[in-house]
Formats: structure tokens, C-alpha cells, sequence
């Protein structure tokens, strides 16, 4: 078998129709439903494969977008009984209520460069525009430029020890503790019925790095979407939230050369080193010497990043890592591949090779789990999962 079938064939496996509509599940046995950004994980990996597919991947999650612009990270589409995966009530039937990060627009604007199809650019487009206007309207009422998540899951990385401060959670806890506190925080959010201004005030205050980088690199692409469909005055807006959010992260994150997500009104750091610290790169907010120095003094650190199956989640110097720890240190592929294409962004093309060389060997060592331990290369977490396939998409022009 070519080596692209097997992604190819991972993804058509985990394929799903319901009520018209064509998703992927990320794993048939531990995650049944549709994910916001397991789906634009998707539509990227499929772009390359059959961009038809990609589209419909795009169409069936824009589906569920809320009157205000919100699209929510879990679309259940039907209720499956039997799956191991522990199910979040969210409030509500058939979707979630809390959204993820928002990869949509780059996912758009990748499918559009195979084959280059206006059409879905168009038919897509006012549902993106009122997406990220949710997003810089909802989430950053004060009009910091910074993007505010209201429940860790938003950020896509559950248990990561980014939240254990504003959870009021020890280094060392256990998944259960972990998640009991995100069981109260929904039951806050679901009493006040997930307004996203109140419940961040009054719960979770938090300003993420990854999110607030995603964001901007999909505003840039969002920029473009609008710049092909003769929207000069949307595309203008949008370069500028980009930017704008871009400053806000050199203001109020960075401490010797590290950016932090911050906590509360008075935007406290929370300084812990998790992968996160590298996603500045994917935004491209760095300039060339302060990507240099966070590429030796971090990512290449052996006591830091540098594992034998890198990139893990977590520092391995820091108090809460642990090589099985979900999002507490084990290495997943879309981390590696946004530290991937960060990399490359900034000219580290032999370091970036290693990265998808080392992700390419994980999955021939240990197949395509969830998350793998850093040391061991050992697969942990859920089987069949599809975030392997993004190996496929480190190329170094998408
Ligand atoms: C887990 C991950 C989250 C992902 C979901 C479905 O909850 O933490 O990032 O979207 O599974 O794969």
C-alpha cells in the first residue's frame, strides 16, 4: 500500500453521513461525534486526498452555527450509547455550547488552493465572517485584542496544566480531579446560560496563547478569503484584528522570550511551559532573532522539549508533566504539526523535517493513537484516531 493510503483509508473508515450531512469522527471507538477542530484537522488532511470531501467535512460543522455567530466544538448528530468516552452534558441537545479553536478559515482557505473553487469560498464566507466576528466581539468585550476562552475545553487541550492556576488545581492531580472542576465550571456556565461575557468574568478569565495564535493566522487567512471575493473593506478589517490581536499578545504575554497565558483582569501569567509557548510561531508574531532563541533555548533544550519522540505537551523540567498525562506531556501530531509549520514559517526547515520524521516513526512504531508517550514513543489514548493523517500536510507549502 502507498504510504498516503493508509491516512486516506483512516479517514474514509471514520467517515459518517447523517441527515445529508458528511463528517469524520476522530475515533470510532472513543470520540463518535464531530469536533470543531478534529474537522478543520480533517478538511486540510482530505484537501489533499479529495478536496470534495474536505468541503463537505467544512459544510456539515458550519451546519450547527448558533444565531450569534458561534460554532460549537461538538455536533453529537446522533446519540451513540455505548462508548467509552465520558460525555460532558453541555446544556443543550444535539450540539455543545462552548466552541474551540477557531481553524476554520485556514482550513478554507487550504481546500481553495486545490482547485481553486470560488464557489465555496462564497458559500462559505458569511458564515466565517460571522464566526470571527462572534469571536472578536463575544470574547474580547473590552476590546483588549485578546480572545478570551470561558472552559479549558475550548482550548482544545482539556487537562492542560496552562489551567490548573485558574482551576485552583495542584501540579500533581489526577484525571478525575481534573475533570470534576470542569464539571463545575459547565454547571456555572449552564446557569448563566453560557453568556460568554459574564461567565468569563465571573469563572474563567482566561486569555490562552494557542487560541489567540490560531486566531490570528486565521484572520490573516480570513483577510485573503475576503480579498478574492472583492471585499476590500472586510479584508482591511480583518489584517487589522489580526494585527491588533498580534500586539496585544507582545503586550501582555511575553516574559524573557516565553509567551504565557494569562489569568484574570490584571492579566496575570500563568507560567507554565507547555507547548504552547511555540505557537507564536505559527502566527508569526516573532521576529527572526526571538524565534531563533525560543528554537535553542526551548524547543531543542533536551531537558525541556528535546524528548526522544518529541514535541511533548509539557516541559519535561516542569512540576506537572507526565508522559501519560493526556495533555500533561504526551507528544500529539497536531502539535507537531503547528509546531511544524511554525517552524517552517521562520526558515527551520531541517528542525521541521525532524518533526514530521519523528512523527511519521511514531505512528509506524505504535499506529495511529491518540497521544504518545514522549520517551517511549509508547501510543496511549484512543485507537484509529485520525490527527496522524496530518503528517501528510507537512509540506513545507501546505
Ligand atoms: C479530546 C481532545 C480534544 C479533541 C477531542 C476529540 O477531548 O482533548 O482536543 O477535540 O478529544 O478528538
Amino acid at each position: 500500500m502507498a504510504s498516503a493510503d493508509i491516512y486516506s483509508r483512516l479517514l474514509e473508515k471514520n467517515r459518517r453521513v447523517t441527515d445529508g450531512f458528511q463528517y469524520t469522527i476522530p475515533s470510532s471507538g472513543t470520540y463518535p461525534y464531530q469536533w470543531l477542530w478534529d474537522s478543520c484537522f480533517h478538511a486540510i488532511i482530505l484537501s489533499h486526498f479529495s478536496p470534495a470531501d474536505a468541503k463537505k467535512e467544512i459544510l456539515s460543522l458550519l451546519s450547527k452555527q448558533f444565531q450569534n455567530g458561534m460554532i460549537p466544538h461538538m455536533i453529537y448528530w446522533k446519540n451513540f450509547k455505548k462508548v467509552s468516552f465520558r460525555q460532558i452534558e453541555w446544556g443543550k441537545d444535539g450540539t455543545s455550547t462552548i466552541t474551540q479553536p477557531p481553524m476554520i478559515a485556514y482550513a478554507v482557505w487550504q481546500i481553495f488552493q486545490k482547485g481553486h473553487d470560488i464557489d465555496f469560498l462564497k458559500s462559505t464566507y458569511q458564515q466565517l465572517y460571522h464566526f470571527y466576528r462572534y469571536l472578536l466581539s463575544e470574547r474580547d468585550p473590552h476590546g483588549k485584542h485578546l480572545i478570551g476562552i470561558m472552559n479549558p475545553d475550548e482550548s482544545g487541550e482539556d487537562n492542560s496544566p496552562r489551567f490548573d492556576l485558574p482551576l485552583n488545581l495542584p501540579p500533581i492531580q489526577t484525571r478525575e480531579e481534573n475533570m470534576q472542576k470542569r464539571l463545575n465550571l459547565v454547571a456555572q456556565n449552564i446557569e448563566c446560560k453560557f453568556d460568554a461575557p459574564f461567565c468569563m468574568r465571573n469563572f474563567f478569565w482566561v486569555k490562552d496563547v494557542p487560541f489567540n495564535a490560531i486566531m490570528v493566522a486565521n484572520l490573516k487567512m480570513l483577510a485573503k478569503i475576503a480579498q478574492k471575493l472583492d471585499r476590500q473593506e472586510d479584508s482591511v478589517y480583518f489584517a487589522k484584528q489580526a494585527e491588533d490581536i498580534s500586539q496585544a499578545m507582545r503586550k501582555f504575554m511575553p516574559e524573557d522570550g516565553i509567551f504565557y497565558s494569562t489569568f484574570g483582569e490584571d492579566y496575570k501569567k500563568i507560567r507554565i511551559k507547555t507547548w504552547a509557548i511555540f505557537t507564536p510561531l505559527f502566527a508569526e508574531i516573532l521576529s527572526r532573532e526571538e524565534a531563533k532563541k525560543l528554537v535553542s533555548e526551548h524547543l531543542l533544550n533536551k531537558n525541556e522539549f528535546w524528548t526522544k519522540f518529541p514535541v511533548p505537551t509539557t516541559a519535561i523540567d516542569e512540576p506537572s508533566f507526565d508522559p501519560k498525562g493526556f495533555w500533561r506531556g504526551p507528544t500529539w501530531i497536531a502539535v507537531n504539526w503547528f509546531i511544524y509549520k511554525g517552524l517552517i514559517n521562520y526558515g527551520f526547515t531541517e528542525i521541521a523535517k525532524e518533526i514530521k520524521e519523528s512523527s511519521k516513526n511514531l505512528i509506524a512504531k505504535s499506529g495511529f493513537r491518540e497521544y504518545f508517550n514522549p520517551e517511549t514513543g509508547e501510543g496511549l489514548g484512543a485507537k484509529n484516531f485520525t490527527w496522524g493523517g496530518l503528517v501528510t500536510d507537512m509540506t513545507p507549502g501546505g
